[in-house]
């Protein structure tokens, strides 16, 4: 996006990413879950915040529902709102980031386009997980009655039905709840944090 604001000025903090992650014992970082309505982001994301959080990590969730109450309440569902939330969230995950915390984003975030500008924005700290479990799974559990009211014609632009989904193509970490145990995937994310987040 093309910053609007002249002369601006940034200012460098005094406090190093590393000392951060010394104190913390681990790093900041985004773990970006990405999948359809139904497969699970919210339910792994406030489980893996706790587990997180439980072990000493300093874990917080976005989670798109919540947050489309409060920062993003002026969007919707079309292309350019969802790229304008995605901008958004991943502004504010690579903050948290910064500031040395564990985000977990659960958010659809179905264009590429959108998650790459994410990673772009949090760089290193990045870590795509496709919360992968397929359409005909999501549909079948909808637990929000969203599918149904979508094929029938009550909500538009929904996500594998009338409006796309592109998986990712090389995600760091795949977890598919069709075929494995909510606590299964919890264990494989935060195993995963251990491995590429501790510092000691
Ligand atoms: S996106 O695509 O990343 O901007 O969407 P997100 O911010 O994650 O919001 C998804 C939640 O919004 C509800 N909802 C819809 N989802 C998809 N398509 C349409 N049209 C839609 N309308 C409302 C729904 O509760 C989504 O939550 P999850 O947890 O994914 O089911």
């Amino acid at each position: 996006m093309r910053v609007k604001g002249t002369n601006l000025y940034e200012v460098d903090h005094l406090l190093s990413t590393q000392g951060r992650a010394f104190r913390n014992g681990h790093r900041g970082g985004v773990i970006w879950m990405t999948g359809l309505s139904g497969a699970g982001k919210s339910t792994l994301a406030m489980r893996v915040e706790q587990r997180l959080f439980a072990k000493g990590y300093q874990a917080f969730v976005l989670d798109g529902d919540n947050v489309r109450k409060g920062l993003n309440a002026d969007l919707g569902f079309s292309p350019e709102d969802r790229a304008e939330n995605i901008r958004r969230v991943g502004e504010v995950a690579a903050l948290f980031a910064e500031a040395g915390m564990i985000v977990v984003t659960a958010f659809i975030s179905p264009y590429r386009s959108d998650r790459d500008r994410a990673r772009a924005a949090a760089g290193e700290a990045f870590h795509e997980v496709h919360v992968a479990a397929d359409l005909a799974t999501c549909e079948e559990r909808d637990p929000k009655g969203l599918y149904r009211r979508a094929r029938a014609g009550e909500i538009g632009e929904f996500t594998g039905i009338t409006a796309p989904y592109e998986a990712p193509e090389t995600p760091e970490l795949v977890v598919d709840t069709s075929k494995a145990s909510i606590e299964t995937c919890v264990d494989a994310i935060v195993a995963y944090v251990d491995a590429h987040l501790a510092v000691r």
